[in-house]
């Protein structure tokens, strides 16, 4: 089974049971209506006075079960939280597709929507004749930050500045990024969450974030992020990094085509990035990812540098 059929698993069942943990840690469950994003993310409503939501505020951990009356059965594992925004409208879009008839209770102020993203799951069947259980591949998710990320935003970019390579790909440094207060960690998270300015793509695989590419709106007439003015509209991509055990997967070529996409749907016709002469890696992976060499050459603050671009 993989995230797709767990999505149609899930709708074509409908209901399950979810287990909390209660304040000494002590499990707590309950059988509830539930539905799947798209995404493969569990959804399903709640009191916000009940047991359930009281505990993942408090610690988000869960466990569900679907099915096993038709002697198939899931379980998952992952963690709860309470989308907001557009999380929240994907998420009341999936649950009143579902489940047309709660739309009047889901507009009520003491009914909340919790979301499961998941970090594990088994798919078990056990009818007549078979006997089997296989984990779900659950694969590796690529989506766009959101603003209340901030903290594993930071804990990738720290990770990334260490990486040996950092020398030669980050005009950041450790020293600096490190010292850095949560607001900066915050308020970077949030711009690169939503609006046409800057994007920034992560990929996560089951609850660890394996990678991070940021993409840059850069306008005619201004400045980039090196301080030289821009000649002609187009996106920039910096900040890429892919986790060591991760590498040679190809989820570089899944996190650029986000950047495209982003940036094609702006309507710009070019991505642009600098990567240093000595970077081979990177320039192998970008080269295959339909980046060419545009001729230009500089030095930034790392040592130099070439440009590459990818028309749109
Ligand atoms: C750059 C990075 C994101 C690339 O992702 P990756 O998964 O390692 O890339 P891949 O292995 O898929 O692709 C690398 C390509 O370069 C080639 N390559 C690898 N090492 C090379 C070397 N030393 N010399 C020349 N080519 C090399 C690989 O063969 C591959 O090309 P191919 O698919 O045509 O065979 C990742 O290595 C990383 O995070 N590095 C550290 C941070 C960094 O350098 N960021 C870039 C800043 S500009």
């Amino acid at each position: 089974m993989d995230r797709e059929e767990l999505v149609a698993y899930v709708r074509s069942h409908g209901d399950g049971v979810l287990s909390t943990l209660g304040a000494d840690g002590s499990p707590q469950a309950a059988y509830l209506p539930i539905t799947a994003t798209d995404a493969g993310e569990l959804v399903l409503d709640a009191r916000t006075s009940s047991r359930k939501v009281a505990n993942l505020r408090r610690d988000p951990r869960v466990a569900v079960v679907i099915g096993g009356r038709d002697g198939t059965t899931l379980q998952c594992e992952g963690l709860a939280d309470l989308p907001d925004g557009a999380d929240r409208d994907a998420c009341a879009r999936a649950y009143l597709d579902a489940f047309p008839q709660f739309a009047t209770s889901l507009a009520e102020p003491e009914i909340v929507l919790l979301r499961i993203r998941l970090t594990w799951a088994r798919y078990g069947d056990y009818r007549p004749g078979i006997s089997s259980s296989r984990e779900v591949d659950l694969g590796v998710a690529i989506r766009r930050v959101r603003p209340d990320d901030w903290r594993s935003a930071r804990a990738l970019r720290l990770e990334a500045l260490q990486d040996e390579a950092a020398g030669i790909a980050f005009l950041e440094t450790y020293e600096r990024a490190s010292a850095e207060p949560d607001a900066f960690y915050r308020g970077r998270t949030e711009r690169a969450a939503a609006g046409d300015d800057v994007a920034q793509f992560v990929a996560i695989d089951g609850a660890a974030w394996v990678g991070s590419v940021t993409v840059i709106a850069q306008r005619a007439g201004f400045l980039d992020y090196h301080g030289r003015p821009v000649g002609r509209s187009r996106a920039a991509v910096v900040g890429v990094y892919v986790r060591g055990e991760q590498r040679g997967s190809g989820l570089i070529d899944r996190l650029l085509e986000e950047t495209a996409r982003w940036a094609r749907d702006l309507g710009f016709d070019e991505l642009t990035l600098g990567v240093h002469a000595e970077n081979a890696r990177a320039q192998g992976a970008y080269r295959r990812a339909g980046f060419v060499p545009s001729g230009v050459t500089f030095a930034s603050s790392i040592g130099p540098e070439l440009e590459m671009v990818r028309h749109l």
